[in-house]
């Protein structure tokens, strides 16, 4: 050996293996945040600021992204955020009423948390950004909330990739525009809020054939037309609010078919006809 290497050797010696010793015995629990997963949180994190005027009116509840720290690796531990036990990936953010101020589009690093199950954006003032087409590239979403976020725009077609997708929360978002067909392929939606939108056009019949639907909210939408169609026994429906809307034609008989039906709000419409009294409902608000 020469002598240079022989000290290289005693520096690895003295200097990395009694740090080796101690990081192998000390048993630390594998780190679950993904890197490229925590940098897309801080990219987000940074293209807002925090509203400081809606902090101190209590408009907003608190910035959950201040625990989101460059000193803190383990992203799965901020607020807001939740990860797969297993897989560490982040399926979970929720940064509702968090004041965040900015705009967002279809290239924020939001879009690189493709493995996102839950979605909550609710209560921010995304600075009247048109809705991000790429929305429909989180194809595992089940849940997106977008209420009360001053986003603007029409509803983006893309939106009907997200198979999954069993609850869609767009109320105040202010779209003023018609709510596309191909909302009708959302095969698995639960529940569908789009109270206050400013919707207008007709609202598409095949939506309410959707087998899975339990709660349609349209409320508080004066511009938006629309008629009921015949009701099958097999429907799921649990809650069905159109008041403030300009539904009309004849209410189908068939609405008694509604088993499951909990609520019906139909005020100030305009349709004919009467609630059949076969419908066993607790609560008809308005008719
Ligand atoms: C609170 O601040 C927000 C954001 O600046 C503003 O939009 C809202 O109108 C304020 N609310 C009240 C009650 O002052
Ligand atoms: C809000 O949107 C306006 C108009 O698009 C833009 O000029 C402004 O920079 C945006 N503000 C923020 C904080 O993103
Ligand atoms: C999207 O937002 C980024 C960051 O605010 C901006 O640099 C970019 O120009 C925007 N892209 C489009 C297509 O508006
Ligand atoms: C997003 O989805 C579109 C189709 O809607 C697709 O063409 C595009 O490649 C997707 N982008 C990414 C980054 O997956
Ligand atoms: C969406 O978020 C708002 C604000 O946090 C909440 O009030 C509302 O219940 C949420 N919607 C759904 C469908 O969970
Ligand atoms: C929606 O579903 C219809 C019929 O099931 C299909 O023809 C159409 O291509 C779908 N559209 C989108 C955007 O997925
Ligand atoms: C009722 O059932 C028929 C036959 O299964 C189907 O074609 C129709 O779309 C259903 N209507 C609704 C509102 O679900
Ligand atoms: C309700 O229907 C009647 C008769 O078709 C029509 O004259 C009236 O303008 C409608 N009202 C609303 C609010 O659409």
């Amino acid at each position: 050996m020469r002598p240079s290497l022989a000290f290289a050797c005693f520096l690895f010696f003295v200097t990395l293996f009694p740090f080796m010793v101690f990081s192998f015995s000390s048993e630390q629990p594998a780190l679950l945040c993904h890197s490229d997963e925590r940098l897309a949180l801080m990219q987000l994190k940074d293209s807002f600021i925090i509203d400081k005027q809606a902090l101190a009116n209590g408009s907003c509840a608190y910035p959950k992204v201040d625990s989101w720290d460059s000193q803190s690796v383990d992203c799965c531990s901020w607020d807001g955020i939740e990860c797969d036990q297993n897989t560490g990936l982040v399926i979970g953010l929720d940064i509702s009423s968090s004041c965040l101020y900015g705009s967002i589009n279809s290239t924020s690093s939001l879009f690189r948390l493709v493995h996102l199950q839950k979605l909550n954006l609710a209560k921010n003032h995304f600075n009247y950004s048109v809705i991000p087409y790429a929305l429909g590239n989180l194809s595992m979403l089940t849940n997106l909330n977008l209420s009360s976020s001053e986003f603007s725009g029409q509803i983006p077609s893309e939106i009907s990739n997200l198979h999954r997708l069993s609850s869609l929360d767009l109320s105040y978002v202010d779209l003023a525009s018609p709510i596309p067909s191909v909302l009708a392929n959302l095969s698995s939606l639960t529940s569908l809020n789009l109270d206050s939108c400013g919707l207008q056009g007709m609202f598409p019949l095949a939506i309410f054939q959707l087998p899975k639907l339990e709660t349609i909210w349209l409320v508080r939408n004066s511009d938006l037309k629309g008629y009921l169609p015949e009701f099958n026994f097999s429907t799921k429906l649990k809650e069905l609010a159109l008041w403030n809307t300009r539904f009309s034609g004849e209410l189908p008989a068939s609405i008694g078919n509604l088993d499951s039906l909990e609520y019906l709000g139909l005020g100030n419409c305009n349709f004919t006809g009467s609630v059949p009294f076969t419908l066993g409902i607790s609560s008809i608000s308005n008719f």
